[in-house]
């Protein structure tokens, strides 16, 4: 039997979860896989933490260089997060020839080109199946379930915390603040909240997913990105009441114009699959033009789901001869050739609060037919001598929108309090 040894760098909750599925499915592996993979070492500075996971004291490594030179080691797990260090460890392991398996999305969405020129020098593997949507097999099912398809949209819920923070705001009618604190007690979110809460690490996934899934390099800085920490509990209830719930959608289109990638809160239509996806959960909806419409649902992050991707990868590698790699023309930068335009269409949600006189809607309605915008249902609610306006448009530009409300907010009587992009 093919025999792989694996090292682990970093025990943190994914490695953890990663030597635990390892080490516990060994013999699993042996009968249903045809390989015997045996962790080798790793490498992980608090030894306290490796032996309480059971790690076998001659095999944690304190030095990168120990773990690069074991012969016994075929493939680098890297699992310590943040860049600097990881981006340095996974190279040594490329360039000494060493596949390496990453969970890492902005060390794989900041420098993928760099990793794939050191791997394919060195007939090295490189897999980040866990980097995207943790235990969600989205990254293989694009590569080796739709390749038949052209990917004509991806829309995901690929943060998990945001999505426990804004399923909480919802049921519990609590603020983002009370939420926030909620997640991190729970240990969803981070004592700085900042990747998360601000789309970063949704952003990163999107730029790795529509990558792959449009075929040409999606450069971070070409997502654009917007966070939950502005989203109310009065912008909850409003969905509510129109029959909408509030997710952080990372969205990719192909368009004739070019490539939208985009990340913001968006109120989607209650009966949409993507409405009933809760808690921490996420989920990936795609539409190829082969296949039509399909959705893959499951567990973001967390020791054993992550780990369950990782291993994926690992098991992929030590049973595939040729090795493969990212199918997106791997560049630092987008090729010349593919625009991103930073106008898409959409429909929209804004909540106008209004003095409460004769004539301040026909101005409102009058700048929406200027800039072409139509109105699909609105609401009104008086506040004594002010009103809230609340309404959804049908789809329309974004430069429309972002007009209209400047003009909007130019006019004395009347000022735009919140603008959420929709999904029907
Ligand atoms: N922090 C991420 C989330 C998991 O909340 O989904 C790792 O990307």
């Amino acid at each position: 039997m093919k025999k792989v040894g694996v090292a682990i760098l970093g025990l943190g909750v994914v490695g953890g979860g990663t030597y635990e599925i390892l080490t516990k499915n060994r013999e699993f592996y042996q009968k249903t896989q045809n390989v015997d993979i045996s962790v080798e070492c790793v490498l992980e500075l608090n030894r306290e933490r490796a032996l309480k996971l059971g790690v076998p004291e001659e095999k944690i490594m304190s030095n990168i260089a120990e773990v690069i030179c074991n012969p016994d080691v075929n493939i680098v797990v890297e699992v310590i997060g943040g860049i600097d260090a990881a981006r340095e460890f996974v190279l040594a392991a490329l360039n000494a020839g060493k596949t390496v398996v990453t969970s890492n999305k902005e060390l794989f969405c900041k420098y993928s080109h760099e990793l794939e020129r050191a791997a394919k020098r060195q007939n090295a593997g490189l897999y980040f199946e866990a980097s995207c949507v943790g235990g969600v097999p989205i990254i293989r099912t694009l590569l080796d379930g739709l390749q038949a398809n052209h990917i004509t949209s991806m829309m995901g819920i690929i943060n998990g915390t945001t999505n426990f923070i804004l399923t909480k705001m919802s049921n519990e009618g609590i603020s983002y603040e009370e939420a926030l604190k909620e997640a991190q007690a729970l240990g969803y979110a981070e004592s700085n909240p900042v990747a998360d809460v601000e789309g970063f690490d949704a952003a990163y996934k999107l730029s790795i997913l529509s990558s792959l899934a449009f075929h040409t390099k999606v450069p971070f800085s070409k997502v654009f990105r917007e966070g939950i920490t502005g989203v109310t509990r009065e912008m909850i209830a409003d969905g509510k009441e129109l029959g909408y719930c509030l997710k952080l959608l990372a969205i990719g289109k192909q368009t004739d114009a070019g490539i939208e990638v985009r990340v913001h809160p968006t109120f989607v239509r209650t009966g949409h699959p993507l409405a009933a996806v809760n808690d921490s959960f996420n989920a990936v909806y795609l539409t190829g033009d082969a296949v039509g419409e399909v959705m893959l649902y499951g567990r973001g992050a967390g020791a054993l789901p992550t780990g369950s991707a990782i291993v994926s990868d690992v098991i992929y590698a030590a049973t595939h001869s040729e090795i493969r790699y990212s199918t997106f023309k791997n560049t630092a930068n987008a090729e010349k050739d593919v625009r991103f335009p930073s106008d898409f269409s959409s429909a929209y949600y804004l909540r106008i609060k209004v003095s409460d006189k004769t004539g301040v809607l026909a101005k409102i309605a009058a700048l929406f037919a200027k800039y072409n915008i139509s109105i699909v249902e609105m609401l009104q609610k008086g506040e004594g001598e002010t009103a809230s306006v609340t309404l959804i448009t049908h789809e329309t530009r974004e430069l429309a929108i972002r007009n209209a409300v400047s003009k909007i907010n130019a006019l004395e009587v009347a000022s735009v309090e919140s603008v959420l992009r929709v999904v029907s």
